[in-house]
This record gives structure tokens, sequence and C-alpha cells, in this order.
């Protein structure tokens, strides 16, 4: 081969390394350009799924010097951020707590009746709670007063923490006509 035809074949040469060199850089950037949107794009995509779980929320409901001291019952609309799918509309109703003061301590009971879902009732000249449904009745610890009772359990006590004057409560939704208290 001619010294001409060598040096030329020697420049062929690195050009080709040169080249495959910066495909290879290339071509990282790339799967790196278009891979890292797309796992971001289906981890947000995944979020609302993964997010879904037994739904219960600790809200801030009430004042402890806001509660009657002599254990006249509250009831309180619980308001949560709203999950549907992929939308979250802030603030929304999403239930009611009935609170009752005992000295320093506070105790809560979802207002659902544990039946069929009607909203509990405070019946203030028998001191009881009742459900307009189907009757049935329970005192202010939320036991049911009757041995027939409609209500497969007693009323459903919700967590409470209470610190300093501030009355926080675990919200939480449990299934309707079962024995068994049962978080849904
Ligand atoms: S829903 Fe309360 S007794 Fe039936």
């Amino acid at each position: 081969m001619s010294d001409t035809k060598q040096e030329a074949c020697s420049r062929c040469a690195a050009a080709r390394r040169e080249f495959l060199a910066q495909s290879a850089v290339g071509g990282i950037a790339g799967v790196a350009a278009i891979g890292l949107p797309a796992l971001v794009g289906l981890t947000t995509m995944m979020d609302p799924l993964v997010g879904t779980g037994s739904g219960s929320s600790e809200v801030r409901l009430a004042s402890l010097s806001g509660l009657a001291e002599d254990g006249t019952p509250l009831r309180v609309v619980v308001y949560l951020d709203k999950v549907d799918g992929w939308n979250t509309t802030p603030n929304q109703p999403v239930g009611g707590v009935w609170l009752r003061r005992k000295g320093d301590t506070v105790q809560a009971f979802h207002q659902s009746c544990p039946h069929a879902g009607c909203g509990i009732q405070y019946n203030s000249s028998e001191g009881i709670f009742s459900c307009p449904c189907h009757g049935a009745t329970f005192d202010l610890d939320g036991v049911r007063r009757e041995a027939s009772s409609e209500s497969p359990r007693d009323l459903d006590a919700l967590e409470v923490r209470v610190e300093s004057d501030d009355v926080f409560v675990t919200f939480q939704n449990f299934s309707f006509g079962t024995a068994k208290k049962e978080a849904i």
C-alpha cells in the first residue's frame, strides 16, 4: 500500500472511532432524556393508586376548652381533602363526629350508625344518642341500650389525642351491618 493510501486509511479509522464514541454518548443521553421523564410520568400516574390506603386521617376538630365540661356531646363536621382518582378537592365535608368531654379527656364517636349508616342524633331530653332510621339507642359512652338493638355493635369510637387545648381525632370510616368493627 502506498504511503498516501495508508495515511488515508488511518484517518478513516480515527474518524470511525470518533463517530462510534459520539454515538455511544448520544445514545446514553437520549435514553436519559426520554427515559427519565417517562419514569417520572409513570410514577405520577401510579401515585393515586399507591396513595389509596385505609383512609384514616388525624384532624384537629375542637379545643378542649370549647367542649362542655358537663359532658354534653358536640357534633363536629370533618373536612378533609378528597382524593378521587387523580383529582384532589381540598377541604370537603367527609363525615361527622360526636365529641364528648370527660374531665381532661375526650371521647369521639363516628356519627354514622353502625347498622346502616344513618346520622346518629343526640337526644338531650333523655341524655342518649339515638338513630332516626330504625330506632337504635346508645348511652353517652356509645354503648347499645337495647339487647335487641338494630345496631350490630356499639357506636364506633375514634382515636383521640389532646395536646394542650387542641383535640385531634383520627377520622376513619367503618363497614355497616357487621358485628365486627371493620375499617374501610
Ligand atoms: S341505621 Fe341506625 S338503626 Fe338502622
